[in-house]
């Protein structure tokens, strides 16, 4: 029998390379605002929500805002984030990313996406692999972000899959602390130190093979 029967993909920063348009956008955000901060913080910033994020960076510039000035800022951002995406090409999808999902539809093993991002359907739309999916759950519809399980749980019920059963693919150490207290298996995408907490870390989906996933 089978071990693994699902497998729940993050989005930015595994299957596409936004990561670093939320980077840029971000820092550009901060720029503004008198201030700048390093990739190694970002990392911090991958993974949770739109608000959490601004809330993080205003901290790291010692910055307060009112609740109105929150919401006009992450908007700013999101205007030149969507700028961004919306010139997204199939081409920008990361190595190997349509050939393993299309690997796992051959084998019968079933997809749903587990992100934070509002933005998640354009995105999939844009790069042309919204119809690999049994299941999506973004930004709209969960509660709490990243490190909370809430996204990958919903994901694993609506394709009808225990949590046991179910793989998450993930760059960011939020993700990771999330599927693992899913009772999920994790598979981190990056850096090896960064993301050891996940049960095994590859570089990219490109030097994935099934019987990897099969056997965590
Ligand atoms: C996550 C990203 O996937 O989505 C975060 O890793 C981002 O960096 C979050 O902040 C929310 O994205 P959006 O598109 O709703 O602003
Ligand atoms: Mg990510």
């Amino acid at each position: 029998m089978k071990k693994i029967n699902a497998c729940l993909f993050d989005l930015d920063g595994v299957l596409v390379d936004t990561a670093i348009y939320h980077y840029k956008a971000w820092r550009r955000l901060a720029n503004e605002l008198g201030f700048d901060f390093t990739e190694k913080d970002n990392e911090k910033l991958k993974g949770i929500s739109r608000i959490q994020s601004l809330k993080l960076i205003l901290e790291w510039g010692k910055i307060e805002k009112t609740p109105e000035e929150l919401q006009e800022l992450s908007q700013k951002k999101n205007d030149w984030y969507l700028q961004m995406i919306t010139h997204m090409q199939p081409s920008e999808l990361l190595p190997g990313s349509r050939e393993f999902l299309q690997e796992l539809k051959n084998r019968g093993i079933k997809i749903a996406l587990g992100s934070a991002s509002k933005n998640a359907i354009i995105i999939l739309d844009k790069t042309n692999i919204r119809h690999f999916f049994d299941a999506i759950v973004d930004g709209n519809m969960v509660q709490t972000s990243k490190p909370d399980p809430e996204v990958f749980l919903i994901g694993a019920k609506l394709l009808n899959v225990p949590p046991q059963q179910c793989v998450v693919i993930e760059d960011a150490i939020a993700g990771i602390e999330a599927a693992l207290t899913a009772n999920m298996k994790v598979i981190g995408i990056g850096d090896k130190v960064t993301l050891k907490k996940a049960n095994l870390v590859v570089a990219g989906l490109s030097e994935m093979t099934f019987e990897q996933l099969n056997s965590l």
